[in-house]
């Protein structure tokens, strides 16, 4: 390793942001390898066209690596698209809602499935399956809970609400026949999940699965086929049906990186089952540090519902929580303001988050609460 890599490694942080989010380190050096001259092709990824062989080639390992990791059945399309995961809120109803009287069915289980509703209610096709608010977004439902519409076309859920750190441990039970679509923006590929549960599973790149730019969606076939009002860019079909399914520029950078990062989880996690083991072993180290204070520490999430990939937490005033980021900030541990919404602290510990990181963040845990318990 030369030196001024070794120099570049020394000052980085441990980034807790919940996203744009840290990346695995050997991602990194490999795209800075390649940068100038991406495989004998005399230029980098950025440059070159999304229409010719190389690129080509990479937006299909992309896919085939993807598809390996997450098992994903060959009746679904993958689509590489833009747009954030925000986008998505308007093209689900779009394309799966549009037949007359009916709707989508939302459990509102947190910030991101209420944006995610309200765009579908924008449209007139959200239904509130249940709402969380009163709860203040700490708890998931149960199954008796919800209030199922008796004319939903799909039921959308958050697998991981990513500010109020709760996540679905379990995949809810829609009504028999009605698809299943998840916002899965925060925890792609954190763990094994059965494809064939779903119609469709989108997640913005930049947390999980590579950087900002790239949204995944990951759709059965026959519901390309549903009557749609959607046209152009936001017929799902459209991007299905091009030629290599690239409607118009993909985000080809974004792509290359999610390849990467597929390749990593491949190659030196050893698949999803493994990374879904040490991210369980990572957010106990944390969850166990916060509860061994729980006076002096609040997490936000009832036990049950806590992410493994957000860990939101309090003291009793928002002037302890200012120091402890700021302290934190100065041991080398980075981003972990609460999102303005609720405040406090969170912690996101990402696939690429290393248990290093964790424990460094759980040792600061318990020596801050001594300092000032
Ligand atoms: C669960 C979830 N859904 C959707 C989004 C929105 O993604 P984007 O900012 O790419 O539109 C986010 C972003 O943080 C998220 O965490």
């Amino acid at each position: 390793m030369n030196v001024a890599l070794s120099t570049a490694q020394d000052q980085r942080v441990y980034n807790f942001s919940a996203g744009p989010a840290t990346l695995p380190l050997p991602v990194l050096e490999e795209i800075k390898d390649e940068l100038l001259n991406y495989r004998g092709s005399g230029m980098s990824v950025m440059e070159l066209s999304h229409r010719g062989q190389t690129f080509i080639e990479i937006q299909r390992e992309t896919e085939r690596r993807m598809r390996e990791l997450m098992n994903i059945p060959a009746e679904y399309s993958v689509l590489f698209v833009q747009g954030g995961g925000r986008l998505q809120n308007v093209m689900i109803p779009l394309n799966l809602a549009a037949a007359e009287g009916t709707v989508g069915d939302y459990l509102v289980t947190g910030a991101w499935s209420k944006y995610s509703f309200q765009d579908a209610q924008a449209l007139g096709r959200g239904h509130l399956a249940w709402d969380g608010a009163p709860h203040r977004f700490a708890r998931l439902p149960s199954n008796e809970e919800i209030a199922w519409a008796p004319n939903a076309s799909y039921v959308h859920f958050t697998s991981n609400e990513t500010i109020h750190g709760i996540q679905f441990h379990s995949v809810p039970q829609a009504p028999r026949g009605v698809p299943l679509i998840c916002d899965s923006s925060s925890d792609l590929m954190s763990r094994p999940v059965r494809v064939a549960d779903y119609g469709m599973i989108y997640a913005c790149a930049q947390k999980n699965a590579g950087i900002a730019g790239l949204t995944i969606v990951i759709i059965r076939r026959d519901l390309l086929e549903r009557v749609t009002s959607a046209s152009g860019y936001l017929h799902y079909r459209a991007h299905a049906d091009s030629e290599d399914q690239m409607y118009n520029t993909p985000p080809t950078f974004p792509i290359y990186v999610t390849g990467l990062v597929c390749k990593w989880l491949q190659d030196e996690i050893g698949g999803l089952e493994r990374m879904a083991a040490i991210n369980r072993d990572k957010a106990a180290v944390l969850y166990r540090a916060l509860d061994e204070h729980a006076g002096f520490y609040i997490p936000h999430a009832a036990r049950n519902d806590r992410s493994l990939m957000n860990v939101a937490f309090r003291t009793a005033s928002p002037e302890l929580d200012d120091r402890f980021v700021a302290e934190a900030r100065r041991h080398r541990l980075s981003d972990l303001k609460g999102h303005r919404s609720l405040g406090g602290m969170r912690a996101s510990i990402y696939n690429a988050m290393p248990l290093a990181g964790v424990e460094a963040l759980a040792q600061f845990v318990r020596d801050f609460a001594q300092r000032n318990g």
